[in-house]
């Protein structure tokens, strides 16, 4: 085989239930991932000298990819050498990453990344690791990696990685707002740790939806209405339900973010949210054409760098050629 491309997306969480840390530093979760057309492209080619290297497709990138590190601190050269020890496959390869995917951005980047690396290096060395293996290799890779493999609509719980799909009916047009930096995960749910051991904050923030639960929850569970939402495909119950309880710590260190949810909601956006640990933003529209005005709307107000129009769901890392 002489090369192999993995095409791989981004995801959103439409419900993110967060409970205090467990003893290994990791948050329990209750959450709802959806993959959305946003991809980044991993190829895999033999490597004549079997080592295994990692290089950026660098046209037309923002900085942020160009300063992504290429050695073993990059996720998805560290899913290659996992699939490679696993497998035993000594042959190495040259995997070449095109990224669109926001970097730091909280939509899985670095984690879609990984599941493409296992997928493009699997199809390279032709070892047929079975799904449920490469989950847990997944799993092993970071909290959002075995979703990134699953795609679709999926329920996630433990710290993100057990994924289970969900039943969804229809196609969702979302609007991806990208803030000019970005912020690191653990950052943020520190900053949640935080919020919610300070008083004065739990007094604060009350009328603002407050911060989730301060000690952990027997019933960690997905609101029920948004299921509901996502099963009879109403866009508009789904607006009202999209929950991030990562969202005030989001915005505390980056209090910016505000004004870009109430410019989405002005344009009448049918749900306006901080994706994942942020600092993108994601905003529900009714259709493509909604899509389209949300998107104006947002790029004339100014405060982000970029304003993607996807859909979802899509499929979770998939062979394209090889
Ligand atoms: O699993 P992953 O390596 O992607 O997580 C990055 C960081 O985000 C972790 O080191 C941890 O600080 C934080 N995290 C967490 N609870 C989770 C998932 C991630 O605290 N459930």
């Amino acid at each position: 085989m002489t090369s192999v491309t993995v095409r791989t997306p981004a995801k959103i969480n439409l419900a993110l239930m967060v409970d205090p840390p467990r003893a290994d530093g990791y948050h329990p979760l209750a959450t709802v991932y959806q993959a959305v057309s946003l991809f980044d492209h991993v190829t895999a080619q033999p490597a004549a000298d079997g080592q295994l290297t990692l290089e950026l497709v660098s046209d037309d990138q923002p900085q942020a990819v160009l300063d992504l590190p290429t050695d073993d601190q990059n996720l998805a050269l560290r899913a290659a050498r996992l699939l490679a020890r696993h497998t035993g496959a000594g042959q190495g390869a040259r995997l070449r990453l095109r990224k669109a995917i926001p970097v730091a951005g909280g939509m899985a980047g670095g984690s879609s990344d990984a599941a493409a690396a296992l997928v493009a290096c699997d199809a390279l060395w032709q070892t047929a690791v079975p799904a449920e293996e490469l989950r847990v290799l997944a799993a092993d890779l970071g909290s959002d990696v075995p979703f990134c493999l699953l795609g679709g609509t999926a329920i996630g719980s433990g710290r993100g990685e057990l994924v289970s799909p969900a039943l969804t009916l229809g196609r969702y047009h979302w609007v991806v707002a990208v803030a000019d930096e970005g912020l690191p995960t653990a950052a943020v749910y520190a900053e949640l740790d935080r919020l919610r051991a300070d008083p004065s904050e739990q007094g604060r923030r009350h009328q603002r939806g407050g911060l989730g639960q301060v000690s952990g929850r027997a019933d960690l569970a997905v609101p029920r209405p948004l299921m509901n939402a996502l099963r009879t495909g109403d866009a508009a119950a789904l607006g009202r339900a999209l929950e991030n309880e990562l969202q005030p710590a989001a915005l505390s260190l980056r209090p910016g973010l505000s004004e870009l949810l109430n410019v989405a909601r002005a344009c009448g956006a049918l749900g306006a949210m901080v994706s994942g640990s942020g600092p993108t933003c994601v905003f529900l529209a009714n259709d493509e054409a909604h899509a389209l005005d949300i998107g104006v709307g947002l790029t004339s107000a100014g405060g982000c760098r970029t304003v993607h129009r996807v859909v979802g769901p899509v499929l979770g890392a998939r062979r394209v050629s090889g």
